[in-house]
């Protein structure tokens, strides 16, 4: 069975899906590409084979020859499509932020629960890196006791003038939310955000640091910098009564000379989750044909931009916030 895929957006992460996708995905074709931009539409068709280029959205969707969708336009557009694919039956893996707030997700859930059956898959792709899904196996074997503390960095070489503490919580950190729900298997309770205090340091960019408590009374940080100089760099260590696991960047070479040892980073966060991103959609078509739902759940997706905008509340008030949530519904167990 050949799962026919169409793309919804096709800028930086949605003609890397593409490529992806026609490249390494067996089981899957690109049936369709769109976006907002025509140009660009045709020219990621040429470059990946895609079939047709479709004239918006809503052409894809209702496409009947297309069985399943991909949405990698911006994070406002994120809701309408996802309910509209739910709407047509289609599963969708819709980049992430699920929507920008939880309100909106909430909207995703309840039409989702009403049809009873999972077809949202949020691109959370740090489920599928290879050196987290180490970790979360080392801290299962239970070889190193309880997690009992989670540092995580996040480091950008640059960020956009635009780019403020509130995006650094909603556009970047969400990504550590994410993954330490899905790590340590528990919620975040309450979280308090500070922000270092240099005079003259540029505000676009400038570090936004996260304390969270867990359910389980665990402690969880994250050092957010988006404007950092050197380089992309995403790495963490995960303290356990036992022992500790370090997260690692992937290394793949080293130049030793003139008694130095250099190392590499990427620019961006694509060489970094290259595999992610692959294993990610891999999972994804896989679910598809076996009907069993992988990855970040629209549960997760709603969960993650409420953690999100209880950051954004303790930015503005300088205090801890206690996260609340709504009742978990029965389909997300
Ligand atoms: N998972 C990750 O690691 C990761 C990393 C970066 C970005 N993202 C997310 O991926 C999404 C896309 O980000 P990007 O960096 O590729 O952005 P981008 O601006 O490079 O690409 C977005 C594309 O969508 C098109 N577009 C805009 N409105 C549209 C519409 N209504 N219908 C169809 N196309 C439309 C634009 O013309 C553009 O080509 C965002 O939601 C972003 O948050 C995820």
């Amino acid at each position: 069975m050949t799962i026919a895929v169409g793309i919804i957006g096709v800028g930086v992460m949605g003609a890397d899906h593409a490529r992806t996708l026609v490249n390494h995905v067996p089981g899957a074709r690109l049936r369709a590409v769109t976006d907002a931009d025509g140009a660009r539409a045709r020219q990621v068709a040429a470059e990946t084979g895609a079939e047709t280029v479709a004239p918006d959205p809503m052409a894809v969707i209702n496409d009947r020859s297309v069985d399943a969708v991909l949405i990698a336009s911006p994070d406002q557009t994120h809701r309408d499509l996802t309910l509209t694919c739910l709407a047509a039956g289609k599963p969708v893996l819709c980049e992430k932020p699920l929507a920008p707030t939880a309100r909106e997700c909430l909207e995703v859930l309840a039409a989702e629960v009403k049809g009873g059956r999972r077809l949202v898959q949020v691109g959370y792709m740090r489920h599928f890196d290879p050196a987290y899904m180490e970790m979360k196996a080392k801290l299962l074997s239970g070889e190193l006791g309880r997690a009992v503390m989670l540092h995580n960095f996040h480091r950008n070489v640059s960020a956009p003038t635009w780019f403020d503490a509130k995006m650094a919580i909603s556009n970047s950190a969400v990504h550590e939310i994410d993954i330490s729900r899905w790590l340590l298997d528990t919620e975040l309770t309450s979280v308090q955000v500070f922000k270092p205090k240099i005079a003259g340091m540029a505000e676009n960019g400038a570090p936004v640091f996260l304390v969270f408590e867990t359910a389980k009374g665990q402690i969880v940080n994250v050092e957010m910098f988006n404007n950092a100089a050197y380089g992309y760099d995403v790495r963490g260590e995960l303290v356990c009564e036992k022992g500790t696991i370090s997260l690692r960047s992937p290394i793949h070479s080293e130049v030793n000379t003139g008694l130095a040892s250099t190392t590499f980073y990427p620019a961006d966060w694509r060489p970094r989750f290259a595999d992610a991103y692959r294993l990610q959609m891999q999972a994804w078509i896989k679910s598809l044909s076996d009907g069993k739902p992988v990855g970040a759940s629209a549960w997760d997706g709603y969960v993650t931009s409420a953690v999100g905008e209880a950051g954004h509340q303790s930015l503005a008030e300088g205090r801890s916030v206690r996260i609340a949530l709504v009742p978990k519904p029965g389909l997300y167990d």
